[in-house]
């Protein structure tokens, strides 16, 4: 399932991605800030439970979403100020690590680290800003699956139609959350108009 949110805000953010001299703090910035808007609309389905505090009025009992049952994983590197993104909202959720490279020749995403715990009852929350093949996305989801999560819900930036439909393929119960799908990939499989390599300009590689 693909949710693809459209706002005036949403938009605007996401064509400031594209403006190639932004510089790297700007360009994390503004991930930061698309990732809490597209995590508003991925928590609109949550259940919230209810917790007692002490306010100034006595005990209460209030609503909220049960942070420690949410995980946030990421593919590095592009996708850490998403991740840091989410843990600022929600500072009681569990996190998970995961590395991949994609080939240059073949395109195709190789996981080399893997640091996700056990995901038995938990909403596993992906954050990674490009779906190009969606190889990547597919292999992230399935370390989530294979490490029990419960349900499953990704945010994206930038997506091409290839890799949005790939994902719903093979995981067609995941809930995808995506702030704008582009026209196509190129040649080398990158997105057009897309960021450019988002890793690299997130923390200025050489
Ligand atoms: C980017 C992006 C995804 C992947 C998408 O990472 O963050 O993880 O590419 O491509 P795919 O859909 O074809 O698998 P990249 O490999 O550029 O790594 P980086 O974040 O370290 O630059
Ligand atoms: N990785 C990126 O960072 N950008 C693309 O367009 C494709 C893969």
């Amino acid at each position: 399932m693909c949710t693809n949110p459209r706002s005036p805000l949403l938009l605007t953010l996401v064509n400031t991605l594209r403006d190639e001299t932004l510089t790297p703090f700007t360009f994390r910035h503004t991930l930061k800030e698309i990732a809490k808007i597209l995590l508003n609309e991925a928590l609109k389905d949550t259940a919230v439970g209810v917790k007692k505090i002490r306010t100034w009025s006595g005990e209460r009992e209030v609503e909220a979403i049960d942070e420690s049952r949410i995980m946030v994983v990421s593919v590095m590197r592009a996708a850490l100020p998403m991740h840091e993104a989410l843990l600022e909202t929600l500072t009681d959720a569990t996190s998970g690590f995961l590395a991949m490279k994609r080939d240059e020749t073949t395109h195709e995403s190789t996981l080399y680290y893997d640091r996700v715990g056990d995901c038995t009852g938990k909403t596993v929350i992906i954050v990674d800003p490009m779906v190009a093949t969606g190889g990547s996305l597919c292999d992230a989801i399935d370390v989530a699956k294979g490490k029990g999560a419960a349900r499953i819900k990704t945010l994206n930036i930038v997506a091409s139609p290839e890799g949005i439909a790939e994902v719903i393929k093979h995981h067609p119960e995941v809930q995808i959350y995506i702030a704008q799908i582009d026209e196509k990939l190129d040649e080398n499989k990158y997105i057009l108009p897309g960021l450019g390599d988002a890793g690299d300009r997130a923390y200025n590689t050489l």
